[in-house]
């Protein structure tokens, strides 16, 4: 009710602003990187497999395919993310040495437990989850087990569970990474110490709400939304497009910049807001030229600009500074401002944001 609300009007706002106390207590205990805090024997089984498989549905597959560019880069393992209800159907080629991945808020939710169970009769042995819910089918099911402390998550719209997942799969980057001689000391530390900073670095980014409100009153009255991130950013457009149209009802789509040319170019007018994931990574070259080509069909620019990215706010283009870039964790930065767009967004519309019409918060059913 009420009084569990505090200050907030909404739990999904409570809940975006849990995260760095949510981050925190998943972290709890964890000082080094240790393969064993995914269960006994996780240490054999991370040195012995040739590939990661990860099962997921709705805003738990946008963590998982972040997780692939952070298995492939850092931890080298071949990653494949499948969308659970797609898998569990479809011919595939199974590799007995699979690590088979399932993330879930819930650990409830059908089509996962059931491409689980369909990974492991094509003989795929080896599971694990990610998951909020210590009770649930999914850690029942899985051999391995990580559980995520979010805490109890009732907005419909998924936000701390997504950052705390985001957290978990970072730890088992790791974990292979140290298993397969990809981790030097060095390295673990930093990698360590990063993540420790993680709730402060989240904290910092939330005190960016006014400057969030100010645009969603802008936003309100707009009809559809482009996002577009590039590399380990362009899941973070997705879970940003993913949010905008589950509680504001604005249809969103979200594309990597490097794709605009081939097709979403030709919907860009100046009635198209276009959301950017601007990080300083490799890729902020390319995408400022993608910007410049939104620019140049009077596209209207919405930009998360990493401090040094040198991108300026300019008639139609909007800029707000993220505090600090946050090399391969910046995703569980980034996201944090889109969750932000997307609930002001739909509060400014007057949608019901915890319930939005339609949708269930775990889907046990088929
Ligand atoms: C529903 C929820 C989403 C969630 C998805 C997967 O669609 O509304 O927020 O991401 O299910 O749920 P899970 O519990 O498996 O993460």
């Amino acid at each position: 009710g009420a009084a569990e609300l505090g200050p907030y009007r909404h739990y999904m706002q409570k809940e975006i602003f849990e995260q760095p106390r949510a981050i925190a207590d998943t972290l709890e205990g964890i000082e080094g990187v240790n393969p064993e805090i995914f269960g006994a024997g996780a240490t054999a089984v991370f040195k012995d497999v040739r590939q990661v498989l990860i099962l997921a549905c709705g805003t738990s597959y946008y963590a998982g395919s972040t997780a692939k560019y952070w298995l492939e880069s850092v931890a080298r393992i071949p990653t494949s993310v499948e969308i659970a209800s797609e898998y569990r159907y479809r011919d595939s080629v199974p590799d007995p040495h699979t690590l088979v991945v399932t993330i879930s808020q819930s650990g409830e939710t059908a089509d996962t437990i059931a491409a689980l169970k369909h990974a492991r009769s094509l003989g795929m042995e080896q599971t694990l989850t990610i998951c909020n819910v210590a009770t649930s089918a999914m850690v029942r099911e899985c051999r391995f087990a990580f559980l995520t402390h979010a805490g109890v998550e009732i907005g419909v719209a998924s936000t701390k569970a997504f950052t705390t997942q985001l957290v978990g799969l970072f730890l088992l980057t790791l974990s292979l990474a140290k298993v397969r001689g990809q981790l030097s000391a060095g390295q673990e530390a930093e990698h360590v110490r990063q993540l420790r900073h993680l709730p402060a670095a989240v904290q910092a980014v939330l005190a960016l709400e006014p400057q969030v409100i100010a645009w969603s009153e802008e936003f309100a009255s707009k009809e559809n939304a482009l996002f577009l991130g590039r590399g380990l950013h362009y899941p973070v457009a997705l879970e940003g497009a993913l949010k905008l149209k589950e509680i504001s009802y604005i249809h969103a789509e979200a594309y990597p910049a490097g794709e605009l040319k081939h097709g979403p170019l030709a919907l860009v007018t100046a009635a198209m807001p276009v959301v950017t994931v601007a990080p300083n990574d490799q890729l902020l070259e390319k995408l400022k030229s993608n910007l410049q080509e939104v620019r140049a069909r009077g596209g209207e620019l919405f930009v998360f600009a990493d401090g040094d990215t040198r991108i300026a706010s300019a008639p139609g283009t909007h800029v707000i500074r993220m505090p600090e870039h946050y090399g391969v964790l910046s995703p569980i930065l980034h996201v944090v401002p889109l969750q932000l767009l997307a609930y002001h967004t739909a509060c400014a519309r007057g949608t019901d944001v915890d319930k939005p019409r339609n949708l269930a918060k775990s889907v046990t059913v088929e």
